[in-house]
């Protein structure tokens, strides 16, 4: 008997904790025997890594808003070829930190309403939704004060502000109710171990 693979994905704003959480549910799981693959977007295969240099580094200005849903989906296609679906075929559950979800709102809402084109794009080239989202809401200012004082070069989104991180909090709320079937909305704004047992009490029925 084949088992199947379980497809699972954290989303939330800058800042909301949710590497952290798909970091302690890959470890739980593991500890409980499951074969995981911990993995994220944009990136999770040598080509795609390539592809998230080009554009989360340099220039905010450096792409177009159509020119960088191309790239978004370009990295997601090479990830989803090279690392999620093998995964999946073995059997394997695959965590992945930021998925097209994420391109609906970052480039879906945060330079005109390009939602359509995102979605078009992605019937076509990707055509995968994730089995399970789980969605990390947490207050934007918060996030965002979290966001910042982290260090390095990978800037692009998070310089933004307030007023992108808002936008995208809500985006996200009525996401996961567009695609209620899939996502389940948790409060981040609490201490880690609380929202980790949330996720795994959650993660733990998907896999019954
Ligand atoms: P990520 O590494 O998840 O950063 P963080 O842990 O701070 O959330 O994502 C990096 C940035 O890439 C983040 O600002 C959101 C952005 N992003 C998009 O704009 N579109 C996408 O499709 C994805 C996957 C990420």
């Amino acid at each position: 008997m084949t088992k199947a693979g379980l497809f699972l994905t954290f989303e939330g704003i800058d800042g909301s904790g949710k590497s952290s959480q798909a970091r302690m549910l890959a470890d739980h799981l593991r500890n409980l025997g499951h074969d995981v693959v911990l993995t994220r977007e944009p990136g999770g295969s040598a080509g795609a890594e390539e592809i998230r240099s080009l554009v989360l580094e340099g220039d905010p200005d450096r792409w177009s808003a159509e020119t960088e849903i191309l790239l978004f989906t370009a990295a997601r296609r090479d990830h989803l070829e090279r690392t999620i679906r093998p995964a999946l075929a073995e059997g394997k559950v695959v965590i992945c930190d930021r998925f097209a979800d994420s391109t609906r709102m970052y480039q879906g809402l945060s330079r005109g309403d390009l939602r359509g084109l995102v979605d078009q794009l992605h019937k076509l080239m990707i055509g995968r939704e994730p089995d399970l989202t789980i969605l990390i809401d947490m207050d934007p200012e918060t996030g965002l004060s979290r966001a910042k004082g982290r260090q390095g070069t990978e800037e692009r989104f998070e310089d933004f502000g307030l007023d992108l991180q808002q936008q995208m909090r809500a985006g996200f709320l009525a996401l996961a109710d567009e695609f209620s079937d899939r996502f389940r909305v948790i409060d981040g704004n609490r201490d880690m171990d609380s929202v980790a047992q949330d996720v795994t009490d959650i993660v733990l029925k998907a896999l019954r």
